[in-house]
């Protein structure tokens, strides 16, 4: 997985990480960083930081951090490998094939080409006059042939070998078959088609390239759907069916529905935006993606009690992002896909005007629990309709939503709100002490935070933090610092393996910066390392003083003797000094 470093640097250069960051976060500036709501945890004060001057973004919340790079693995959901690619794509690089693993990136374009042929392969059965009842199906189903061009729509004949054979004759074998999630094998150790007289999905990333499929039976025969399994080229969580199409939308918003016939139903009547999840709940991955390609989501799930449970969760999920959500409900127990069938495009665009908020949804759907005729009912729903109500920040949208509530209870507004007071109260208690008991965690962070990492000498392994921060203030101290101490002295594995990579990369002549530690170090280590260097910038003046103070901490460590006077961090030290001097006008 070794790329090569001037790539790397060049590609790093070209991505900065303020423009890339900005696009997931809004950012607010204070002094040289940039500050906003972490979005890989959920909070309310912003304590995730990007430091452009590093090119490095750190989570005093969460802990995570690292350079762009990290940034986007998290973020899209990625291997570093994968992330390489995602950014060189996006800034019109081209990744050095030989540089990237040959072996496994030479094997996932071999899936790739092979899910290709197999979707072609699919594609064509669909028009073979002895399939004819196969292409009936889907023109019974209200698809027009162009529709079915379209989405690639096909047909896996029922035989256990035709797919097998057809990719044999490409050059795939059974091996590839099976990697790409398009063979099983028997417990005798037979290989055959996993495939088998299924209407075939075709599911397609965002660069346009199929990944996997999804397979229907034609009668009531379950199970329903099969779908490919996970594979080094489909990850579920990570993907849309049919983003690859509704990211060229003109319209601001998307459609969310559940199945592959709602969707391809939906893009038929007009309605280009529409995407579903693929077969399972909706993921982080995937609301992140979503909210990459739109600001606004419309949920039109099903309208049986699952499809309505799942709306509520994928609200919650949306609701995290600055996504503005809307609520789509199909009167009668319908699904997207049946409703066009029945009463067309424009009735279902009238559903979208009429979508409401995620709130009055919410509020809905608690009113249709309860018997609002009678006291006791109302009480229950006042109680419950106030604690969701509690959860809106905004407190205009509140007191409408209050309102509102309050009218469907048949009791006065006072009163509501007396109610919603009540259970704002209780949450924004328990809010606070979260947020003090994660800043005390912070604060007393004398441990890195993943206990794998755990230093066995935290004061010597505290003065090794503060060579590393040294260096990463200014790399050309480097060759006085090895002068003085080697990796091998620090007792803090993670901070041993940090220093001796950065004395390779400058005895090859790269930089020392976040950057160049990527696709090195280990996630966790990653963090700890923006952890370590994510803090006050340092003033590197006295630096000579500073680092030999860290020394003799770490050596009075070593000999188990001695103790450091303040436990203050040297460095950290002057940098005060320096800053008081300056308030002073300078003595
Ligand atoms: N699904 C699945 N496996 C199943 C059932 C469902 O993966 N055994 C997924 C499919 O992506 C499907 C979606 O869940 O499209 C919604 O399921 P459902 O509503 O049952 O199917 P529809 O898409 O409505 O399909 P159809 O209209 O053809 O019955
Ligand atoms: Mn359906």
């Amino acid at each position: 997985m070794a790329f090569d470093r001037a790539f790397l640097d060049e590609l790093n250069a070209r991505c900065d990480i303020l423009d890339v960051v900005g696009r997931y976060v809004q950012l607010k500036k204070s002094g040289g960083r940039y500050f906003g709501l972490c979005p890989f945890h959920n909070e309310k004060t912003g304590s995730f930081c990007v430091t452009p001057e590093r090119q490095m973004f750190h989570c005093f919340g969460c802990g995570v951090g690292g350079g762009v790079l990290t940034f986007i693995m998290h973020a899209e959901g990625l291997s570093f490998p994968d992330a390489v690619q995602f950014m060189a794509a996006q800034v019109g690089m081209q990744v050095p094939e030989t540089q990237a693993d040959p072996r496994e990136a030479q094997r996932r374009k071999r899936l790739l080409g092979l899910s290709t042929e197999a979707a072609r392969f699919f594609h064509r059965q669909l028009w073979l006059p002895e399939n004819a009842t196969v292409a009936k199906y889907f023109l019974n189903r209200g698809l027009s042939r162009k529709t079915m061009n379209n989405f690639g729509l096909g047909y896996a004949p029922d035989s256990f070998s035709s797919l097998l054979n057809a990719m044999a004759e490409k050059g795939y074998s059974k091996e590839e078959l099976l990697d790409a999630g398009l063979a099983s094998r028997s417990e005798r150790g037979h290989v055959y088609d996993r495939f088998r007289h299924r209407v075939m999905f075709p599911i397609i990333d965002v660069r346009g390239q199929v990944i996997a499929f999804g397979g229907r039976v034609m009668d009531d025969s379950k199970p329903k759907y099969l779908n490919s399994p996970e594979t080094s080229i489909f990850h579920k969580s990570r993907n849309l069916f049919a983003l690859n199409l509704a990211r060229k939308t003109k319209s601001d918003y998307f459609i969310l529905a559940e199945g592959y016939m709602d969707v391809i139903a939906l893009h038929q009547a007009g309605f280009d935006s529409a995407v579903a999840s693929l077969g399972t709940a909706l993921t982080d991955e995937q609301v992140r993606l979503i909210s990459r390609h739109t600001g606004k989501i419309v949920i039109s799930y099903d309208a049986d009690g699952a499809g309505q449970d799942a709306a509520q969760r994928a609200i919650d999920l949306l609701k995290k992002t600055d996504l503005q959500v809307k609520v789509l409900r199909i009167p009668g127990a319908k699904d997207p896909d049946e409703f066009i069938k029945e009463k067309g495009a424009d009735a279902y665009r009238k559903l979208i005007e009429r979508s409401e908020s995620d709130n009055a949804y919410r509020l809905e759907s608690i009113a249709a629990k309860y018997d609002l005729d009678e006291d006791e009912e109302r009480v229950r729903f006042l109680h419950e309709a106030a604690g969701t109500l509690a959860k809106i920040d905004n407190a205009v949208e509140r007191e409408v939503y209050a309102g509102r509530a309050a009218k469907m209870a048949k009791v006065t507004v006072e009163a509501m709100e007396i109610e919603v007071k009540r259970a704002l109260s209780v949450r924004r208690k328990k809010q606070k002490s979260d947020e003090k008991r994660e800043l005390r965690a912070v604060v007393s962070a004398a441990q890195p935070r993943d206990r794998t990492l755990q230093y066995q000498n935290v004061r010597s392994a505290r003065a090794e933090e503060g060579i590393i921060r040294l260096i990463f203030a200014d790399d050309s101290l480097i060759d006085e610092v090895a002068a003085r101490i080697t990796p091998q002295e620090f007792t803090a594995q993670v901070l041993q393996k940090i220093f001796a990579h950065a004395l390779t990369l400058h005895r090859q002549g790269h930089r020392v910066t976040i950057a160049s530690f990527e696709g090195y170090l280990e996630e966790n280590e990653m963090r700890h390392l923006s952890a370590v260097v994510g803090g006050d910038r340092v003033n590197t003046a006295n630096w000579q003083q500073a680092l030999g103070d860290y020394i003799a901490t770490i050596e009075s460590c070593r000999m188990k003797s001695g103790t450091d006077d303040s436990g203050e961090d040297p460095l950290l030290r002057m940098s005060r000094i320096h800053r008081e001097k300056d308030r002073l006008g300078g003595i």
